[in-house]
């Protein structure tokens, strides 16, 4: 069927796929349309305010609690959710790309945890993910208890046939699937890789633009969600689903992914990175990278989000008399960095598309030797054009923790903290200028 979405973000959708099954007027009519069945899904607490709150209305063939009893599940071992707690290392982390596997690998047994924060249990801080896969899931379905997905493709396009419709993401795309949604998720160019953010807090949303106005960065129009559709498919099945951090599969003699209609706000949705619209300095000086915000998972403290998703995309600096790149600087937020496509402006070689890097808390990084050289000797007065890249970055409030596999990985750059070691020192106190 050919793939078609709804525009925004948040707003209460309403979609069926046989028409009349959507009852009007009410949500759990005696008698559902085609015999179908009515259930809610719940997203946030019931009392939620109205603003914040996500639930929706499902009408399917059968309800989601008809599955055999489920029972542990070990085919996502390298899939965690125990961050530790001892002393995490304060040395600046990167990675370089991991490979495509060579056994049959599906998205759920392609997910390797790097690093992450808190947990399903607190209901916040998140999970930090490559994934790396060369097949479709088959016979099999998965969702998520412990927090939503916010799937980052960098090889090879995903599609996501979910309960509530069909989305399929490219590299430069990203995908939302909220906390509960059932799905499979199909390779259509065989081998895919990526990077995924398990957000076990809130809900991401778009930031608020104050003095920005009504515009710019990420516009609610262009977030697309699916419109209904199912599959009415019986046989041997499993329905895989993770719960406070552990696996579980349950036979399931149907597929579950039977929602003829829908309405509601809890909803899966892709975004094109290419179509944000970056801000920036019209005069001089770098802001701070939060201009570049997608998405933000916010926590109670306000401003100091549970998670903010973050890209660095083409743009024009024009800023004068100005040290252009992304300074240097330690933060109280803890950054992990992906590369979609292209080189990050801040390193001139080592950070590979598919690679990772990783800047905790108070942990000292900014550019290169290289890229400081370069930058400081630029003629400010021409513009630099930045093209063909797409760099981003999960930005939590908590201590990224790496996990032992990052640490243990043939991908880890043991010379990493050699790429600052060769910055001059060019301080002379007889010479001001
Ligand atoms: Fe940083």
């Amino acid at each position: 069927m050919p793939l078609q979405y709804q525009s925004g973000f948040g707003n209460d959708w309403a979609t069926e796929a046989l028409p009349g099954a959507l009852p009007s007027g009410r949500n759990s009519p005696q008698r559902c349309a085609y015999g179908l069945y009515a259930e809610q899904l719940s997203g946030t607490a019931f009392t939620a305010p109205r603003a914040d709150n996500r639930r929706s209305w499902l009408y399917r063939i059968r309800p989601a609690a008809q599955h055999r009893p489920f029972q542990p599940f070990d085919g996502a071992t390298r899939w965690l959710s125990e961050f530790g707690t001892g002393p995490v290392t304060p040395n600046q982390l990167r990675w370089s790309p991991p490979p495509i596997p060579d056994a049959p690998t599906d998205f759920i047994e392609g997910v390797q945890t790097w690093g992450g924060n808190g947990g399903p249990g607190e209901h916040g801080g998140v999970g930090i993910h490559l994934y790396a896969a060369n097949r479709s899931m088959q016979g099999r379905f998965f969702y998520n208890a412990d927090g939503e997905l916010l799937i980052v493709p960098q090889q090879g396009r995903l599609r996501l046939a979910t309960e509530l419709g069909m989305i399929e993401v490219e590299p430069l795309e990203i995908a939302v699937i909220p906390r509960g949604v059932r799905l499979r998720v199909e390779l259509p160019d065989g081998p895919a890789r990526g990077y995924m953010l398990e957000n076990f807090g809130t809900a991401l949303r778009l930031p608020e633009l104050g003095p920005i106005g009504s515009n710019c960065l990420a516009n609610a129009r262009d977030f697309q969600t699916p419109v209904a559709w199912y599959e009415d498919v019986e046989g041997d099945f499993e329905l895989i689903g993770k719960f406070t951090g552990g696996f579980w599969r349950a036979p399931i003699d149907h597929s579950p992914l039977d929602v003829v209609a829908w309405h509601g706000t809890h909803a899966p949705y892709k975004y094109d990175l290419r179509h944000f619209n970056a801000i920036g300095s019209i005069s001089f000086d770098h802001p701070d990278p939060s201009i570049f915000t997608v998405l933000t998972a916010p926590s109670d403290t306000p401003g100091t989000a549970n998670m903010d998703f973050a890209i660095f995309p083409p743009r024009v600096l024009a800023m004068e008399d100005t040290f252009r790149p992304p300074w240097f600087h330690r933060n109280v937020a803890s950054e992990f960095m992906g590369l979609i496509h292209g080189i990050y402006d801040a390193k001139a070689e080592g950070f590979a598309p598919g690679g990772a890097s990783l800047h905790n808390c108070m942990s000292g990084h900014g550019p290169d030797a290289g890229t400081f050289e370069k930058a400081t000797a630029a003629d400010t007065r021409q513009a630099h054009y930045i093209r063909d890249t797409m760099a981003f970055m999960f930005e939590t409030r908590r201590v990224i923790r790496p996990t032992a596999q990052a640490l243990a990985s043939v991908q880890l750059q043991d010379d990493y903290y050699q790429c600052w070691q060769g910055l001059k020192k060019h301080f002379n106190p007889a010479k001001p200028h």
